[in-house]
C-alpha cells in the first residue's frame, strides 16, 4: 500500500468519533447504500455475513424517536416500568472491575464535565440520557440486527461490519455515533420497524454531519498506550 493511501486509512480512523450532536442536513440514500456497499467487506466467521441493517430516516425515524421519547421518559417516572424494556444480552457487566470503572467513570465525566452536569443533576443527566433517542438529532439511524439463532460470535462479525461502517462514512465526511442504548427497547424498534421476532437489536448507529458549533463534541477521549495492552514475544 502506498503512503498516502495509509495517511488515508489512517486519518478515516484515527479522526472518526462519536458525535453527540448532528445538523439536520439530509443524507442521500445512494451514499447510504454506497457506505454500506463497502462495508459489507468486512469479514466474518465462514462468511456467513449475519448482519441485517435497517436506515431509518423521515417519518419512520420520527415516529421511531416519539415511541421511544415516550418510552423512556415513562422510565425516568417511573423507573420500576424499566423491567418492561429489556435488552436480548448483557453488553455491560453487572459488577465492575478496575480497570475498566476508572474508564468508565473518566469517559462520563468529561462528558457530563463539557455539558456542565454536575453530581447529582438527576434531570440535567436525564436530558442526556434521552439524547440517545433523538439519535442526537441525526438525519439518519442504522440499526443492527442479527438472528437469534446465531452465538456470540456472530457480535464480532457484525461488530465489524459496524466499524467499516464508521469509517466508510468518515471517508466521505459523515460523523456517527454507534449507540447501544436502544437496545433496551428492542421491542418498541422491532414493532415500529417491522423485525422479525427471530432478529435481535444488537447495535444502532446515528449518521449525519457533526454540528461543530456544540460543546459536546469537543470530547476528546484518551486510549491507552500500546505499551500498556499489547504484548510482544519474538
Ligand atoms: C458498541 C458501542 C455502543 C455505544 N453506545 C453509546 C451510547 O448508547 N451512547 C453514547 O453516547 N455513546 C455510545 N458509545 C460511544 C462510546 O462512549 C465511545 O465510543 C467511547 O467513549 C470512545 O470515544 P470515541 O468514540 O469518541 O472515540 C458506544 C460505543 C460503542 C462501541
Amino acid at each position: 500500500m502506498h503512503q498516502e493511501q495509509k495517511n488515508l486509512v489512517d486519518q478515516a480512523i484515527t479522526s472518526r468519533h462519536s458525535v453527540r450532536a448532528f445538523k439536520n442536513t439530509p443524507l442521500d440514500t445512494q451514499t447510504i447504500k454506497d457506505i454500506l456497499n463497502v462495508a459489507c467487506r468486512a469479514p466474518s466467521g465462514n462468511n456467513i455475513q449475519p448482519w441485517k441493517v435497517y436506515v431509518v430516516m423521515g417519518k419512520k425515524r420520527d415516529e421511531l424517536i416519539e415511541q421511544v421519547c415516550t418510552a423512556q421518559s415513562q422510565i425516568f417516572e417511573k423507573p420500576e416500568i424499566a423491567l418492561l424494556h429489556q435488552e436480548t444480552f448483557k453488553y455491560y457487566p453487572e459488577q465492575w472491575t478496575s480497570p475498566f470503572i476508572e474508564r468508565r467513570r473518566e469517559n462520563g465525566w468529561g462528558l457530563y464535565g463539557l455539558l456542565n452536569i454536575k453530581k447529582g443533576e438527576q434531570q440535567k443527566m436525564q436530558h442526556q440520557h434521552l439524547r440517545n433517542y433523538q439519535l442526537f438529532d441525526a438525519p439518519v439511524g442504522i440499526f443492527f440486527t442479527l438472528s437469534t439463532t446465531l452465538e456470540t460470535g456472530s457480535k464480532m462479525d457484525i461488530a465489524m461490519m459496524i466499524q467499516n461502517v464508521m469509517i466508510a462514512a468518515k471517508a466521505r465526511g459523515i460523523d456517527s455515533c454507534p449507540q447501544a442504548a436502544w437496545n433496551p427497547f428492542h421491542q418498541t424498534v422491532a414493532n415500529v420497524l417491522g423485525i422479525p421476532e427471530n432478529e435481535e437489536l444488537v447495535c444502532a448507529i446515528a449518521l449525519g454531519y457533526a454540528d461543530q458549533t456544540q460543546v459536546v463534541n469537543q470530547l476528546h477521549t484518551p486510549r491507552v498506550t500500546v505499551e500498556e495492552f499489547a504484548t510482544f514475544y519474538d
